[in-house]
């Protein structure tokens, strides 16, 4: 029997939890993106209708499942889901057609709130810099998360500010 695939947030914070202001991201960091391509290629991504609107249209290379309540939400390309259980069960189905062990789950504050509870891992962005904003990452500091990897990046020519991307693991019966 496959065993389930992991479910890995792929998210950026600021050091004050914002994660995006009106519908956007509340910074410009061209070097993340690339750490936001290779985290999620390949793979099936669970992301909320106000996320997915932002980005306007499915990503290449991912199967994008997307969730909403409203029943006439339709865009070509996009698996349309209506409940938690529905978004993971069709990560589930589209994983196991891709060969991989993993989906992952883009935002945003809404998804990962509701999410938090099932989350194996998370690739966290700390962006260095506190902008105003109106979507925010849920608390997870008191969850069983272990650090496994860090990097620290300058801001580079595309970059609005420093940040550092942290990977924690989730222990279970404290492996
Ligand atoms: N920095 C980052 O890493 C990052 C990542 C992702 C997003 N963001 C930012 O986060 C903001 C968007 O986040 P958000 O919290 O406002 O919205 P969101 O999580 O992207 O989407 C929320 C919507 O998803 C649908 N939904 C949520 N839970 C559902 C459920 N259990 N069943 C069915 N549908 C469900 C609902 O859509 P309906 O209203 O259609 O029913 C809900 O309004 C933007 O600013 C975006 O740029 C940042």
């Amino acid at each position: 029997m496959p065993q389930k695939p992991h479910l890995t947030f792929v998210v950026a914070m600021a050091e004050n939890r914002v994660i995006g202001r009106d519908n956007g991201l509340a910074w410009h960091l061209g070097s993340d993106l690339k750490r936001f391509k290779a985290a999620t290629l390949g793979k099936p991504m669970i992301m909320g209708r106000k996320t997915f609107l932002s980005i306007g249209k499915p990503l290449p290379g991912r199967e994008t499942i997307v969730l909403t309540r409203d029943p006439s939400f339709s865009v070509e390309g996009v698996h349309v889901t209506s409940s938690l259980e529905a978004a993971l069960a069709k990560g589930e189905a589209l994983a196991a057609s891709l060969g991989v062990d993993e989906i992952t789950v883009a935002g945003g504050g809404d998804v990962y709130q509701q999410l938090m509870d099932r989350c194996d891992r998370i690739i966290m962005t700390y962006v260095h810099a506190a902008p105003d904003g109106d979507a925010f990452f849920p608390a997870f500091e008191h969850l069983n998360f272990k650090e496994t990897a860090r990097e620290d990046h300058p801001a580079g020519p595309r970059d609005d500010h420093p940040f550092t991307i942290v990977t924690y693991k989730r222990q279970i019966n404290g492996t």
